[in-house]
């Protein structure tokens, strides 16, 4: 069990009014925790948000040893505020620490830690419809040294976020990208791990689509430049001749997403046939030529599920479902947005409250 300090900002900010977009705003308060070898994970605070100190040589800046998760609270219409999995998040925050050498957190802690900052924040979860508190756990490594090692020292950070949709758009189909030229990750690299240096790696690709107006990436396997591995901030889903198939993550090179594996596990408890497996690129042509590509969808804690209305690939632009949503990801997105705003039963019990 952690003791928190906790030190009230005495200047809290007006709350936002209108939309609220992804990850623009931020509430009056974050976590902060360190870590030594001689200490361990030490002094829990919260305290007002703002700027923090780092010697220029931290190694944070230089070899990008950094982590984030990325999670929601959700206000329900009794206005409790409840949590989506958070255990799931946490895991796989412990999961990347040990791939990128970071000493793990303990696990209760964690909770406790998050908890405890949305309790504080409790009034900047936001009410209206589609709209959630963005939790962003993160650790950066701070020794101040140039040296190619793992740290010895760390910074525990959580911040929050109001937020609305991750997409402009919305629930409305997104363009997608197929990108051949750059690659994400490879097998037995940090695919696998919520590491910011994957996403640094994401950008140039990233920017080439958004140039030629397509909302993300669909990355192929960096080896065979063949097989999918996911879209930039989003696991990907096929729905292929009635079959719900995704990417599996035998290789390392996908994010295990939360919400990739509760729409797999949502799928199941509702019959419908899910298949975890290497998929093709040729494979997705070849369908789409056939007309046998229902529906591709992206999931994810950000985007939630995410309808993709077109796919371009190498000068073949292929329209899905007539540019709509398709009946999987609609169910898919009614089910677990039921759960998370507590509209419909949680058979699950994935929902954790905060005030526990
Ligand atoms: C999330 O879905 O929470 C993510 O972390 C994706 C992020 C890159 C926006």
């Amino acid at each position: 069990m952690l003791n928190i300090r906790i030190e009230k900002n005495t200047a809290p900010k007006a709350k936002p009014t209108g939309k609220l977009g992804f990850g623009k705003i931020f509430t009056d308060h974050m976590f902060l925790m360190n870590y030594s070898t001689e200490k361990g994970w030490h002094d829990a605070r919260i305290v007002p948000y703002g700027d923090i100190s780092l010697d220029p040589s931290a190694m944070v800046f230089h070899y990008a040893q950094e982590l984030f998760e990325g999670m929601k609270a959700y206000r329900t219409a009794e206005g409790k505020i409840q949590l989506f999995r958070p255990d799931k998040n946490i895991e796989r925050m412990n999961n990347t620490c040990d791939r990128l050498c970071v000493p793990q957190i303990n696990p209760d802690d964690a909770l406790q830690a998050i908890k405890a900052l949305v309790a504080v924040e409790k009034d900047w979860v936001p009410t209206e419809d589609g709209t959630s508190l963005y939790i962003r756990p993160f650790i950066i490594a701070t020794d101040p040294m140039l040296g190619v090692h793992p740290s010895h020292t760390y910074l525990f950070i959580i911040i929050l976020s109001p937020v609305g949709a991750y997409y402009e758009a919305g629930l409305k189909p997104v363009k997608i990208y197929v990108e051949r030229e750059y690659v994400r990750c490879v097998k037995g690299g940090t695919g696998l791990a919520k590491a910011g240096g994957n996403y640094a790696a994401s950008l140039k690709g990233q920017e080439k689509a958004e140039k030629m107006g397509y909302a993300q990436v669909l990355w192929l396997d960096g080896i065979e430049r063949k097989y999918i591995d996911e879209v930039g901030a989003m696991n990907v889903f096929f729905v292929i001749d009635g079959k719900v198939i995704t990417p599996d993550l035998t290789d390392g090179n996908i994010l295990p997403g939360v919400t990739r594996r509760s729409c797999i596990e949502v799928l199941k408890h509702l019959g419908i046939p899910v298949e975890e497996r290497k998929l093709s690129i040729d494979e997705v042509i070849e369908a789409h030529k056939n007309g046998k590509l229902n529906e591709v969808f992206g999931t994810g804690t950000a985007a939630v599920i995410s309808p993709v209305g077109e796919l371009f690939d190498d000068g073949n632009k292929m329209i899905i479902n007539n540019n709509e949503i398709g009946p999987v990801a609609q169910k898919l997105y009614d089910t677990l947005t039921g759960i998370q705003w507590g509209k419909i039963e949680d058979p699950f019990g994935w929902t954790v409250s905060v005030e526990d």
